[in-house]
């Protein structure tokens, strides 16, 4: 827990709870990676993460008492006498802060460590919750790169641990904006008699960026677009804008709408003709001239990663038959923004129109007629 996502992301959020008063007074942080740091290396840098990154202001009196819980133990992930002292470190926490044996293990670790790091955390007997005390496991993303994979992935985590205890992370259902979206839906009179095939024509779900890859080939490279942001972020935007008003605003219930929606999701058939895949390429962007994604450093000149995917989907149910949804995201695109635009049907007649020749016969308006095709 050193990394990129823990220093711009994960430590400032923790600071930020600690200033909300969101954290116990005895919270911990334990970071496991295999510089040779002491705990005061680690709290430093979980300091400048903090200053560089809170969104709250800093205050000396919580960063004291947050950095007052901060251990660091070096190690690799094979090693199991590192895996004995992070069992004796958070052991002398419970005792010396209280935490209660509660622990929370965040796998901010590249995903190929992902089995590794929680059958150490088995073998060492720290996924083993006493009575009374609580264990979760944090997982990264991607969690596997196919199905298959996140198949495997997903067995191995649960022989560890219950599926409650495991919290696949995606940092952007965190977003406001992502979750407005209930509130929008369902807050509101207005939108829900209409939210539905009879009047809505496509939806479209936008994540376009302009940034190229930056420094990130060796994450990026192999994974793409697709893999990167539709099976995950457009997916999960997909099933918030389609689903069925859950019973409650809790997890379970969310998750039961959610999973009815994805199950009625149908892959199109002609995948050719459905998807549109591509790779950004050497081109002036604003008065700068950018690089190609294969001149970016680190990319092999072969790479047929795609930095630009689109799909479109079905939803085979009673609110959506017919109903196409466009996904789609890219690098290096004209302008940053993520979207969702319901596009509604034309309406029937429109007075700004010019009235139509006498001559035509009277058509009848049905909802098939007048959709637009995007
Ligand atoms: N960065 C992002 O914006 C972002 C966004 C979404 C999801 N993610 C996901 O979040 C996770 C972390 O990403 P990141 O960008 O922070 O990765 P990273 O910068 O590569 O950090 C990986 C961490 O794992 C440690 N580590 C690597 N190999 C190890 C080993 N053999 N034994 C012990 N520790 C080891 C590293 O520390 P040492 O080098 O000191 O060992 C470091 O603390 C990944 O799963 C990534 O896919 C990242």
């Amino acid at each position: 827990m050193t990394g990129d996502l823990s220093r711009k992301k994960l430590m400032p959020a923790v600071y930020d709870l600690a200033n909300r008063g969101l954290l116990p007074p005895g919270f911990s942080l334990v970071g496991f990676a295999r510089r040779d740091w002491e705990d005061q290396d680690f709290a430093q840098v979980v300091h400048d993460a903090v200053r560089e990154h809170a969104r709250t202001p800093f205050r000396e009196e919580v960063w004291q008492q947050l950095a007052e819980g901060m251990r660091f133990i070096p190690g690799d992930f094979d090693d199991d006498t590192a895996f004995e002292q992070l069992r004796s470190a958070v052991e002398e926490l419970d005792a010396s802060r209280g935490t209660s044996g509660n622990y929370a293990f965040y796998l901010s670790v590249p995903p190929k460590f992902f089995p590794k790091v929680v059958q150490q955390l088995k073998k060492h007997k720290l996924a083993d919750a006493p009575e009374g005390s609580w264990r979760r496991a944090v997982i990264e993303k991607p969690f596997g790169h196919d199905l298959r994979s996140a198949e495997d992935l997903n067995a191995i985590v649960h022989e560890v641990f219950d599926p409650e205890q495991v919290f696949r992370i995606d940092h952007y259902l965190g977003k406001e904006t992502v979750q407005n979206l209930l509130a929008l839906r369902f807050a509101n009179q207005m939108f829900e008699p209409i939210w539905n095939r009879s009047y809505v024509d496509h939806v479209q779900i936008t994540m376009a960026e302009d940034i190229g890859i930056g420094g990130r080939a060796g994450y990026y490279d192999g994974i793409g677009a697709a893999r990167d942001v539709i099976q995950n972020h457009l997916l999960q935007l997909m099933a918030l804008t389609a689903m069925e008003e859950p019973a409650a605003f809790d997890a379970p219930s969310l998750l039961t709408e959610k999973l009815k929606v994805l199950k009625a999701v149908r892959l199109p058939q002609d995948l050719g003709r459905n998807t549109v895949r591509g790779q950004y390429a050497a081109a002036w962007q604003g008065g700068t001239k950018v690089r190609g994604y294969l001149e970016e450093d680190g990319i092999d000149q072969a790479s047929t990663t795609d930095t630009y995917a689109a799909i479109r989907l079905q939803v085979d149910n009673r609110r959506w038959a017919g109903v196409p949804f466009y996904l789609r995201t890219g690098k290096r695109l004209g302008r940053r923004v993520t979207e969702i635009a319901v596009v509604f049907q034309r309406a029937p007649h429109s007075p700004s129109t010019p009235p139509r020749p006498r001559s035509w016969a009277p058509t009848r308006s049905s909802s098939a007629s007048s959709r637009t095709r995007a």
